[in-house]
């Protein structure tokens, strides 16, 4: 797995979705994840761009939009614009959104198909076989009858093609595909695909031999084929849509002024899921190496990750409209309304499909999840240490006094039996450092418990140094100062790691502890400055502690 570097700018993707139909919980899901991802990058002061967008040139599209008696571009504009909104509505912070109808993207996927054309790694064909208009995917004829000529995802029929086709010589960079996915360079260039087991699946298929793939479709006489790019020099022709649709990480910040966005090319990591690993693990790193040997082009690196996640399910199903178990957005904009925008995103991020099982969204997991981590965890234990700044301190952070004899670590249950116990300080910093480590492997659940783990252990620590009890005798002041201090500073640091995942609620709990340049440092410069943010001791004593409503209350289900 490769390491970010810091110097590097930091480059996250999305798959662009279709623009048939309207979003749901797999495409908010993504590009939430890919949001979280963002934030990281910018808390550590990366300069960072996130994309995403939408796929518009599929069969599916212009079927869908005559269905309403509108053009195929009509109803793009409508679904693009949609799940635009929709993503800002649910504060997702994207750099651009790219939309495959735009000149600027048609133009360059016809220069790039036009360079590959010209060094013979594009040719004419005929092509003889099947196409699953619901996956716009080519099917060869023996995969056909193994699916009994039905869409393995949909169960429609698949439809017979013979056509002429332009083909790209895929077959030529099979042993380069091997090499890369074990670990080898090829030309310099590295290439990663996670989880491990779905790098293996890719390999094994490799290994049983790659075909030329057709990268186009014939337009003449096949009107949902002419709804999208023609293929340079010949207008009979249209750039098969997932072509088309891969050039999007490139051509979105392939921009005439090479010393704008090109700087954040090679994409450190496109996230996917895995139904759509073939074409970014295989098709897509063949398609660069192939362009990346023309003139002009060396810059164009491979992306160091491709990252798979697996699927949503819903209530321990499958979703589908027929069974109602369907997350869309009437359901979404539910749970943001009442839980909040930042339970949603938490939610996904801490129970997701990151990884090789699928998930259940279920809405008692949910309330769950929100009440034990949340309201009951992160939530309360804020409450639990302005309530006592409040009473015993005139609402002030007092200044720590003499040590306490108990360290966070002691109370650490991961930490091994017998191993040196680090002093709270140390052992905050390393939480933090483990969570960097974490995201760095694309390991959200991880990344979540080091910053639950510091607040489940100020909770234990409350327990049992028992504050409330000794600031029964005034003497004990002190002792009660540097409990709160050693409190809240942890807290302030858990803030922080988990800013990317609920950033709303962080930044009001900031502007209650003093640190409103947090909020303002990020949104005047987009970038944080995490190293600085996790050094302990940083919470002024005097500051004052302001409790407010409780960040997030506690749900009580409604009785049936
Ligand atoms: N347009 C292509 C992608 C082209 S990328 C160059 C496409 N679009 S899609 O609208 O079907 O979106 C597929 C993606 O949506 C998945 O890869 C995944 O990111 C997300 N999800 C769709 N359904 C999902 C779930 N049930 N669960 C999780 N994510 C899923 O394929």
């Amino acid at each position: 797995m490769p390491q970010h570097a810091t110097n590097k700018p930091f480059y996250v993707t999305t798959p662009i979705y279709y623009v048939n139909d309207r979003p749901h919980i797999g495409h908010v899901y993504t590009t939430t994840v890919a949001d979280v991802v963002a934030r990281y990058h910018r808390l550590r002061g990366e300069d960072t761009f996130f994309l995403t967008g939408t796929d518009e040139h599929a069969a599916k599209v212009v079927d869908a939009a005559a269905e309403r008696g509108l053009t195929a571009q009509q109803w793009a504009d409508r679904n693009a614009d949609e799940f635009e909104s929709t993503f800002r509505r649910l504060g997702l912070t994207h750099d651009d959104f790219i939309r495959t109808s735009q000149p600027r993207h048609t133009q360059r996927v016809q220069q790039y198909v036009k360079q590959l054309l010209d060094s013979g790694d594009v040719y004419l064909g005929d092509y003889e076989g099947w196409y699953d208009a619901g996956q716009e995917e080519y099917v060869p004829e023996n995969k056909a009858k193994d699916y009994d000529f039905k869409s393995p995802i949909n169960g429609k029929p698949l439809v017979k093609k013979k056509e002429q086709n332009y083909f790209f010589k895929l077959s030529a960079y099979a042993d380069d595909l091997l090499k890369l996915l074990d670990g080898g360079e090829v030309a310099g260039q590295t290439f990663d695909v996670q989880p491990v087991a779905r790098k293996n699946e890719v390999a094994a298929r490799i290994r049983e031999g790659l075909n030329d793939v057709p990268i186009s479709r014939h337009a003449v006489d096949d009107a949902a084929a002419k709804w999208g790019i023609s293929v340079p020099g010949d207008e009979k022709h249209t750039i098969y849509v997932w072509i088309d649709a891969l050039f999007n990480y490139l051509s979105t910040i392939d921009v005439d002024d090479p010393d704008d966005r090109r700087k954040y090319w090679p994409a450190d990591v496109h996230l996917i899921a895995k139904d759509i690993l073939w074409f970014h693990a295989v098709i897509w790193p063949a398609l660069l190496l192939a362009l990346r040997r023309q003139q002009g082009s060396e810059w164009i690196d491979l992306p160091k990750l491709v990252y798979a996640h697996s699927f949503w399910i819903a209530e321990g199903q499958k979703m589908s409209k027929s069974l109602g178990n369907f997350i869309d957005l009437e359901k979404i904009d539910s749970y943001v309304e009442t839980f909040g925008l930042d339970a949603l995103r938490y939610f996904l991020a801490s129970n997701g499909p990151m990884g090789t099982t699928d998930s259940d969204f279920a809405e008692a997991k949910f309330i769950d999840v929100y009440n034990s981590d949340l309201a009951n965890t992160f939530g309360n234990c804020f409450s639990r240490v302005s309530n006592m700044c409040a009473k015993y301190f005139d609402g002030k952070l007092p200044a720590a006094g003499p040590e306490i004899e108990l360290a966070f670590a002691q109370l650490d249950p991961t930490m091994a039996k017998g191993a040196t116990m680090q002093p709270n300080g140390p052992w905050v910093e390393t939480r933090a450092l483990a969570l960097t480590a974490s995201m760095n492997q694309m390991d959200l659940f991880d990344a979540i418990g080091e910053a639950m783990l510091i607040i489940r252990v100020v909770d234990n620590y409350i327990e049992k140094t028992a504050p409330f009890k000794l600031a029964k005798d005034p003497n004990n002041l002190p002792q009660v100062a540097t409990i709160l201090y050693n409190c809240a500073e942890a807290l302030r640091i858990a803030s922080v790691l988990l800013w990317p995942v609920i950033p709303h609620k962080v930044e009001a709990l900031w502007q209650r502890i003093g640190c409103g340049h947090y909020v303002d440092q990020l949104s005047e410069t987009g970038r944080g400055d995490f190293d600085k943010w996790i050094v302990w001791g940083q919470l002024a004593p005097g500051t004052p502690i302001e409790k407010g409503d409780a960040l997030f209350p506690r749900h009580q289900p409604a009785k049936a």
